[in-house]
């Protein structure tokens, strides 16, 4: 007899401002199913906000903590998974990813400016958040299409218009 597998639904992947919990929470409640965020166990696993990890103890911490957070989800959540916009930088993530279903949600710098704002509760955009933005779109793109099974364009579509085609890819 073979043990039954956990794994997620789907997973989000996408830069920040892509819309990975907003259309996360949006798909889980249409699928019936949990929605999950590593950022949000990373923040119940160090007991404070991202932005004091990065400040108590800095970027690699936070990574580390986002590579465990990242194994446990994938290994023991069945329903839509949303990853942090960071996380295909580790390798290791990207290699626990293969054999998922992972949404690459897309989104072009206007988008992402105007959904991340001045980047409040995102350390890395605290300051210049659009040219950093660019800067980490331009350098993540191909780990992005690297993880992903599909592509879903954001730009400019609703969370529910978005949600719908996820749905849609999920039943082919
Ligand atoms: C990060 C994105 C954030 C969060 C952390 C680092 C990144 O998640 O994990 O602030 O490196 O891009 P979102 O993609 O949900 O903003």
């Amino acid at each position: 007899m073979t043990a039954a597998v956990t794994k997620p639904l789907v997973v989000l992947v996408g830069a920040p401002g892509s819309g990975k919990t907003t259309v996360g929470e949006t798909l889980a409640a249409g699928l019936g199913v949990a929605f999950r965020d590593t950022d949000g166990d990373i923040e119940r696993m160090a007991g404070k906000p991202i932005p004091e990890i990065f400040v108590d103890e800095g970027e690699e911490h936070f990574r580390a903590l986002e590579r465990a957070a990242v194994a446990a989800a994938l290994a023991s959540h069945a329903g839509v998974l949303a990853l942090g916009g960071g996380a295909v930088l580790a390798e290791e993530n990207r290699a626990a990813l293969i054999g998922h279903t992972v949404v690459h949600l897309s989104v072009e710098l206007p988008d992402a400016v105007r959904r991340v704002g001045l980047g409040a509760g995102r350390p890395l955009l605290a300051i210049n958040p659009r040219a950093t933005l660019k800067h980490l779109m331009d350098q993540r793109r191909p780990l992005y299409t690297e993880v992903a099974t599909a592509t879903v364009v954001t730009d400019g579509r609703t969370p529910d218009e978005i949600a719908d085609e996820i749905v849609t890819l999920l039943k082919r």
